[in-house]
């Protein structure tokens, strides 16, 4: 490590072979306890705890010191009578001779013993200095060292692109800058570097990636922030397993690198085979014999009317029989998290309650085969206009609630995903990942059915990762924004330095994005993504450490030709 001059070793160095050495230490500190006689400082810098001692003529050092001052001490390394195992540095203790104040702590600085988000997001700086919290970031630098590193020796070339630029359709919507120079006109942030990282295939550069900030301005949940970063990939002359094999090659390097894991086996579903066994695109797969069963073909005629009138009926279950009182418990919270939800405990073949006295008898056999139920399980029912995912996010989070989970890690690929989904607000079809997502000609020739050639990496229910091989023929692309309604001024006016520069000779490419936040966030066994970004935003897109967003000087706002409408 670099030497520098204010300590001679750090907080988490020195050992019993140290003992007798004169070091000087510099730290916060973290814990005093005060004697009378004797006082022990717990000092803390970002390599670890040592013990410090004032005692003797030394004692008056320690007077007026308090939790999270600044301080730098010269003693002597001595054996501790009672060691701490936990502790690197358990071993010994410093004998503390000279001590130096650096730096009071006036604020009040415990923020991080409280629940509230905003208060210990504003005081993120003393949360950051706690060992847990350094060691999340000390893992992700490494992450994005491995990952580099990784790359590099695979021969691929960081390049850097632009992030004042147009919108980048990848499904959310924008950030935007308003321009000084062209009044009236705004760059947008990009939502990833999609179209630059195409293009730069385009240029001749094999091999490209980049560790980059992308910019989405959509709603907030566990998984998502509205500025996240990719690992991002792209290649030339690609099919969908190179990409493929490549990316599983970087996410196991990291896993047997990282956390000396060797990764299993990934299992390979389609989107079809995700939904129709998992009712998700994310399935956890921790817990494979937890499946669901979509039955909107049986329900007609089961004999309980809220399932016979409900548009989608599925269900999935807990290996566990709960009683009647957990059952309304679990109801409700599926009711405050999903959807209202009928919770039935099951055994012996027997269905408790309502359910299990109004439905028929083929209907209860159908949902004891279809989910393999064990003697004794409970099962949830959920009958929806929108089931067919709802019951998969419900399964996903049915298998943290109840530590379901039987490995560590379970990462899968989603493949062939339908090119289009139709959307019922917007009456068209859109893309199911992004317009320029290449395809397998459908059977049928309708291109509304076409297979994409697109692929999902999934660990543990999380979305790590997403790509696809790119339509690398202008006429291909123009098809599909036909299909999408894009009109060709709308798509020269959008897109059209792509599809410029797919007309000046395109090689067939391909690649993949993993958020890297997420995979810290799996490798690391975190449940919120704000736990791995060092200055995350709020729920409601606020940054209470610096106060953003806030309002602009009118000054601003004239330079750039902007009048605010109605109060702010
Ligand atoms: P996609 O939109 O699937 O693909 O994004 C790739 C990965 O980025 C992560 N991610 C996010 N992480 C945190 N907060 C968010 N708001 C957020 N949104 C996405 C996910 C996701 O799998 N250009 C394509 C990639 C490609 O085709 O090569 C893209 O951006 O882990």
């Amino acid at each position: 490590m670099f030497q520098t001059s204010m300590r001679t070793h750090t907080c988490g160095q020195l050992r019993l072979e140290n003992a007798g050495s004169r070091v000087v230490l510099a730290g916060w500190i973290r814990k005093i306890r005060d004697f009378g006689n004797i006082v022990f400082i717990d000092l803390r810098d970002s390599y670890g705890i040592t013990q410090l001692v004032f005692e003797g003529e030394n004692l008056k050092l320690a007077s007026n010191l308090e939790e999270e001052f600044v301080i730098q001490v010269e003693g002597v390394v001595r054996e501790r009578e009672n060691k701490n195992p936990k502790l690197s540095t358990g071993d010994i203790e410093v004998v503390v001779e000279k001590l130096n104040l650096l730096s009071r702590a006036h604020a009040p600085v415990k923020p991080y013993d409280t629940t509230s988000e905003e208060t210990n997001l504003k005081w993120r700086f003393v949360m950051l200095r706690h060992e847990d919290k350094q060691q999340i970031f000390k893992f992700i630098s490494d992450l994005m060292f491995e990952t580099r590193n990784f790359l590099h020796n695979k021969g691929f070339k960081e390049i850097i692109t632009p992030f004042l630029t147009k919108s980048t359709p990848e499904g959310a919507r924008d950030f935007i800058v308003p321009s000084r120079l062209h009044r009236g006109k705004f760059y947008a942030l990009p939502q990833s570097p999609q179209l630059f990282k195409q293009i730069l295939m385009m240029s001749g550069f094999d091999r490209y990636f980049q560790i980059v900030k992308c910019f989405r301005d959509e709603d907030f949940r566990a998984n998502r922030q509205p500025e996240f970063t990719q690992i991002d990939i792209e290649m030339s002359f690609v099919k969908r397993g190179d990409v493929m094999s490549l990316a599983e090659e970087l996410v196991k390097y990291l896993f047997e690198k990282l956390l000396n894991i060797e990764f299993s086996q990934f299992t390979v579903l389609t989107y079809k085979e995700a939904i129709e066994d998992y009712g998700s695109d994310k399935p956890d797969l921790r817990a494979e014999d937890i499946t669901v069963v979509h039955l909107d073909n049986v329900k007609g005629g089961c004999g309980f009317r809220i399932f016979e009138s409900a548009n989608h009926l599925s269900a999935t279950f807990i290996p566990v029989k709960l009683s009647r009182k957990e059952s309304q418990n679990l109801e409700k919270e599926l009711e405050e998290n999903f959807c209202k939800a009928a919770v039935v405990p099951f055994s012996d073949g027997n269905f408790s309650g309502p359910i299990g006295k109004n439905t028929s008898s083929e209907f209860q056999e159908l949902v004891i085969k279809e989910l393999s139920l064990p003697s004794e399980a409970t099962v949830i029912f959920v009958a929806n206009d929108a089931a067919t995912t709802l019951i998969g996010d419900i399964r996903n989070w049915l298998i943290r609630k109840f530590n379901l989970a039987k490995k560590r890690f379970a990462p899968a690929w989603i493949i062939d995903f339908p090119l289009f989904e139709w959307d019922e607000e917007e009456k068209r079809f859109v893309s199911v990942h992004h317009p320029f997502t290449d395809f397998e000609e459908p059977a049928d020739g309708k291109l509304e059915h076409a297979t994409s050639l697109a692929y999902d990496m999934v660990i543990n229910g999380e979305e790590v990762g997403g790509g696809s091989i790119r339509i690398s023929s202008p006429e291909k692309q123009q098809r599909v924004f036909e299909l999408l309604k894009i009109s060709p001024e709308e798509a020269e006016e959008k897109f059209g330095f792509l599809l410029r520069a797919l007309k000046s000779g395109a090689p067939p490419h391909g690649g993949i994005a993993f958020g890297l936040e997420r995979l810290a966030m799996i490798m690391l066994g975190l449940d919120n993504i704000r736990d791995v970004i060092a200055f995350p935003k709020t729920t409601s897109g606020m940054c209470p450490l610096t106060d953003a967003p806030s309002p602009v000087s009118e000054r601003q706002l004239v330079e750039l030709g902007i009048s605010l409408k109605g109060q702010h």
